[in-house]
């Protein structure tokens, strides 16, 4: 047990990109009956990242109003997590890092294991405060989902990045012990490092999920965690929302619970909102299910929250937190609104095109064409290098 020190998830902000494609668009390009993608898998629209965005700009915005009102002085890690990585040697972070002028004397990782890693990282940094109460942690995860045109994944994309600040008695959430673990060496969601766009096999990964969250539950419970009937509420990892339901759906009847629609949707309801209209952001994902929560209008003060965190290959962990009282006051329930709602919805030519886009390999020098309204920006690829700029 951490004793009596709380440690947890002091702040929590969310980005997202500069273009959205509807569910309707896509589903008149394709001949889906739109019932398909609003009921069948949950989804309304996916966020589309401009040429000048990627996971370093939406990081850089999601992290620089945590920087902004806490300080960088206590912050001595930065922990990057994303399975859409942008260079195999240097850590994202690095480039986030300089971005938001923080301290020389900060370390920078970035951690991959594919939708689970952001989990890894928050659990990193917990223990990295629990050895020294004084630290922050600066936890992103941030990335770019993208599978083939005309792949069923297609309808499962999306692009979003949160920050979270780690640290001693936590404003929002105080992170419990134990939590439950699974691992199983799986082929069922992959990206080789010579692809852009991940493989799956649709089914395969939707067992593979249901399986990895009954055994990250089973540790849990042996290991002394909480009853299923003690939570207010379950975020899990949203690929789809409908996801969401189907994890708890499977969870409650693994467990010789009842799982009719009501209790499904009164326990993961709330963390699906913001995921609804952004699309899957692998590990990103979970942690916006818990900004939208905690934005939503019921008061969870005192209450305790499940987290159930996947990664296909696969890796999954249980977890709980306590809503800490008084959490309301530090939320960015406006700046998260916003986020979404300014996206601009592209048409499907403009979004194919986005799509393909992608800079040459030729060591040239390749300027981003100017298109995101974000506060930061990819300025493009020269010498093989990447240059970020503010807006
Ligand atoms: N009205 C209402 N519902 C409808 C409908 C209609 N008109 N038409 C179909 N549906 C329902 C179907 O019944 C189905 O629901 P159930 O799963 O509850 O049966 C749902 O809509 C989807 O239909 P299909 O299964 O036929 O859809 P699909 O073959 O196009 O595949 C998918 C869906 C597997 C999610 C696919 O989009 C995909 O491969 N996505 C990427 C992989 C993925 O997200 N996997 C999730 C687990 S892995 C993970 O979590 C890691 C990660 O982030 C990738």
């Amino acid at each position: 047990m951490q004793g009596d020190l709380a440690v947890g998830i002091h702040d929590l902000s969310v980005s997202t990109t500069q273009f959205a494609l509807t569910h309707e668009t896509l589903a008149a390009h394709n001949g889906a009956d739109i019932g398909k993608y609003h009921v069948g898998i949950g989804q309304r629209s996916m966020s589309v990242p401009a040429a000048d965005e990627d996971i370093v700009t939406m990081a850089a915005a999601a992290a620089a109003p945590v920087v902004g009102r806490a300080g960088a002085d206590r912050i001595r890690t930065i922990v990057f997590a994303t399975e859409s990585s942008i260079d195999q040697a240097k850590a994202a972070g690095i480039y986030v890092h300089s971005l938001l002028g923080m301290p020389s004397a900060t370390r920078v990782v970035e951690l991959k294991q594919a939708c689970y890693a952001g989990t890894a990282a928050l659990h990193f940094a917990a223990a990295l405060v629990r050895q020294d109460p004084s630290q922050q942690v600066l936890v992103i995860a941030s990335d770019v989902s993208r599978y083939e045109p005309d792949d069923p994944g297609e309808a499962t994309q999306g692009a979003a990045a949160v920050a979270m600040l780690v640290g001693a008695d936590p404003a929002l959430v105080r992170l419990e012990e134990p939590t439950g673990l699974f691992t199983a060496d799986i082929m069922d969601f992959w990206r080789p490092n010579y692809r852009t766009t991940a493989l799956v096999d649709g089914q395969e990964s939707i067992a593979a999920y249901l399986q990895a969250a009954e055994g990250a539950w089973k540790d849990y419970t042996e290991r002394g965690g909480r009853s299923l009937g003690e939570f207010r509420a379950f975020c899990y990892h949203q690929p789809f929302t409908r996801m969401a339901h189907k994890a708890h759906r499977h969870l409650l009847q693994s467990q010789g619970h009842a799982a009719d629609e009501d209790t499904v949707d009164r326990a993961v309801g709330g963390t699906t909102a913001y995921n609804a209209d952004i699309g899957n952001s692998y590990t990103a994902s979970m942690y916006i299910g818990l900004a939208a929560l905690l934005d939503s209008a019921e008061d969870l003060a005192g209450r305790p929250v499940g987290f159930l965190s996947y990664g296909s290959g696969s890796v999954a962990e249980f977890f709980a937190g306590t809503i800490v009282p008084g959490y309301r006051s530090e939320l960015r329930s406006g700046l998260h609104r916003d986020v979404i709602s300014r996206r601009r919805i592209v048409d499907f030519t403009r979004y194919r095109e986005l799509h393909a886009f992608s800079f040459p390999a030729d060591g040239g020098d390749h300027p981003a064409p100017r298109e995101t309204t974000g506060p930061y920006r990819l300025a493009g690829v020269f010498g093989h290098k990447r240059i970020y700029e503010p807006r």
